[in-house]
């Protein structure tokens, strides 16, 4: 059984809470769209493509606590649910597929309310039926992205050599519905017998490498080393790395990408090193309205994160700190984005999506 950071039944919610990882596995209730805002802002849930699900289902959780009967209109009902999405997308700013599939629901009410065939009660069904489907779908594009990145690699290599390859911040079964991107393309490495070290950073300030990606790469008994950050030029020294594989939070159409602070640094490196650099993403983490990541918002966060070690100070009081969450990697370090449709380079990334 692989890990699951997003447990849902019929409006029932938990989720597992990623601050407690490693040591507590603990799931945690989401009732309403508000617990689902609190989760994704304090990062108890976190990772673009879980982010999207877990804030898309906060509304079908309130929306099957909502009584039929109780229903009022249409327009009273798309009234309260734009509000409602419009505030989960506050959550958190950088990773594009929250506000992807929020437009795409809102695109949803709005058909619903226009069609006269459709009842109150149908519009509370359509969009359950609507969320719901996010969960399979996130799986399904992970497992393609797997396959894809794992073959893209595979045909640099010889037929026998296993492969050596590192990761940066946590793109796993923690971060998704399952299986994962960037992890999933370095499961689906594990699946075939091709893999000889995988290399996780350990993504400081929120430590997503060593607490979350070390935790899934040794439950799923991947051989793995942990590195800090700042020994990334070190080990492409030292070391044979065909890859690196990291996730993405928003690509813009001409392919800069948008993902955990540090992954610039590591794409810098990877390049002067002639190391391979995939981005690993699905399509709705492409932000196809914005021409370069000139126009991605990053994220800063508290600077607690950085001054404090499992609530104990660790630098020196009245410092200043700065925390990005994000940095944008440029296209030209990118060898190719893996998406569930096909491994392209950056300058043909347009080609998937609307013109
Ligand atoms: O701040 P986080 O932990 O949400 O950042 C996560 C990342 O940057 C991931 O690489 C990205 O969301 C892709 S997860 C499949």
């Amino acid at each position: 059984m692989s890990l699951e950071s997003i447990k849902y039944d019929k409006g029932n919610l938990t989720i597992l809470d990623q601050l407690l990882l490693p040591a507590k596995s603990f799931y945690v209730d989401i009732k309403s769209v508000q617990d689902a805002w609190s989760a994704i802002n304090t990062m108890q849930v976190r990772g673009a493509p879980a982010i999207a699900i877990v804030g898309c289902l906060s509304i079908a959780v309130e929306l099957y606590e909502k009584e039929d009967v109780t229903l009022t209109t249409k327009s009273n009902l798309q009234i309260e649910l734009d509000h409602k999405l419009q505030y989960l997308v506050t959550s958190r700013p950088t990773a594009v597929n929250l506000a992807k599939e929020v437009s795409i629901l809102e695109g949803l009410i709005r058909q619903l309310v226009e069609d006269e065939s459709v009842t109150v009660v149908d519009m509370k069904t359509r969009i359950i039926e609507a969320v719901e489907k996010l969960l399979t779908k996130d799986v399904s594009d992970n497992m393609a992205i797997g396959h894809v990145g794992a073959n893209s690699l595979l045909t640099t290599v010889l037929d026998d050599v296993k492969v050596t390859v590192l990761t940066h911040c946590n793109t796993g079964s923690l971060a998704t519905a399952g299986y994962g991107t960037a992890l999933g393309v370095i499961r689906r490495l594990h699946e075939l017998d091709r893999i000889d070290q995988v290399y996780c950073t350990e993504t400081r300030p929120y430590m997503q490498g060593s607490r979350l990606t070390a935790y899934e790469l040794v439950y799923e008994g991947i051989p793995s080393t942990l590195i800090c950050d700042d020994m990334v030029a070190a080990l492409f020294k030292k070391t044979c790395v065909h890859a690196v594989f990291v996730g993405a939070d928003r690509v813009a159409r001409n392919g800069d990408t948008a993902n955990k602070i540090g992954t610039y640094q590591i794409a810098v490196l990877a390049k002067y090193h002639g190391v391979l650099f995939y981005v690993c993403a699905p399509l709705s983490s492409v932000d196809f309205s914005i021409e370069s990541g000139d126009e991605i918002t990053i994220e800063e966060r508290s600077e607690c994160e950085m001054t404090t070690v499992a609530g104990q100070r660790i630098a020196a009081k009245g410092i200043k700190c700065w925390n990005p969450a994000f940095d944008v990697t440029p296209a030209s370090l990118i060898t190719g984005i893996v998406t569930e449709k096909g491994c392209v380079s950056p300058n043909e990334l347009h080609k998937l999506g609307p013109s």
